[in-house]
């Protein structure tokens, strides 16, 4: 985590707050959310770019190149832009809109033709409203953590099964204990420290506090919420009680992220699925 280039010296530097819309309600990410992908670069490093690689080859191995994909908690595209790249129709559903602008910037930039292939929709997980038929659902990198009582759990999973009426597959992450570990990383543009408290059996209070240098000067952010490390029976108790019935520990393809990675699947929405 910690890299040869110089120190950031945020003292010595004029420093301006990453400010909020003061119409919209301020959601975990929000922030940041202009600088989430350069602080997750700088902090994972190499191990970012190969969850990316890994997931896309992934989803190659589950569906064909002109899939339809949701992607649930989509953040700023991370998969949702090479994804509409590679001929993907993508609804990116995320609750943040400061994330959904990023995402919504960074495919303007894009072939129109491309851009055109992804969808944003400001929705929670749990109740992302109609939507579908889609082949995959994709939940990845600790979305599911995001999640706080097993209704939500129940609810975003249960959303996934019926976007999928033909039973397609559904590709998350489940984080394992030691991604709720507090950190300190501080590298030559980045000074960032993560406290991870836990309040409740399994309810971790994170705690952000970052400077990271930007072409445009430093800038200093604050981020704070809750995260719940779920068992993997847990997971799997509420996948099969939203009605998927296989599940595929895919794990082995992911290594060193810290997550299971599991593939679910159903048969098909039925009426009797609770
Ligand atoms: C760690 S980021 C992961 C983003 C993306 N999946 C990726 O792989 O880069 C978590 C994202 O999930 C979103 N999120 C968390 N809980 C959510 C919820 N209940 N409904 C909608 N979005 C949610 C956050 O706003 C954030 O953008």
């Amino acid at each position: 985590m910690v890299n040869d280039t110089p120190r950031i010296e945020p003292r010595r530097l004029p420093i301006h707050l990453a400010r909020m819309s003061p119409q919209l309600p301020a959601m975990p990410h929000d922030p940041w959310a202009d600088h989430y992908e350069s602080v997750m670069a700088l902090t994972f490093g190499e191990l970012y770019e190969q969850m990316t690689s890994s997931t896309l080859a992934e989803v190659d191995r589950l569906v064909p190149a002109d899939a339809t994909i949701l992607d649930l908690g989509a953040g700023a595209g991370r998969m949702a832009l090479p994804l509409a790249r590679s001929g993907r129709r993508v609804i990116a559903v995320d609750r943040s809109e400061r994330m959904l602008a990023v995402l919504q910037r960074s495919s303007s930039a894009l072939d129109p033709e491309v851009a055109g292939r992804i969808e944003p929709v400001r929705a929670a997980i749990s109740e992302p409203g109609p939507i579908g038929p889609v082949d995959l659902v994709l939940c990845v990198f600790t979305v599911v953590a995001y999640c706080l009582t097993e209704n939500e759990l129940r609810s975003t999973f249960r959303a996934a099964f019926e976007a999928m009426p033909a039973g397609g597959p559904f590709l998350l992450d489940a984080p394992q204990p030691e991604i709720f570990e507090s950190m300190e990383i501080e590298s030559g543009d980045l000074i960032r420290t993560v406290s991870m408290d836990e309040v409740d059996p399994g309810i971790h209070e994170y705690r952000e506090h970052t400077v990271l240098r930007t072409p445009g000067g430093p800038i200093e952010y604050r981020d704070s919420f809750r995260l719940r490390l779920w068992s993997s029976d847990e997971i799997e108790r509420g996948l099969r009680g939203s009605g998927f019935t296989t599940i595929e520990d895919v794990t082995d393809r992911f290594p060193d992220l810290g997550a299971r990675y599991l593939v679910a699947r159903g048969s098909g929405v039925t009426s009797s699925a609770e």
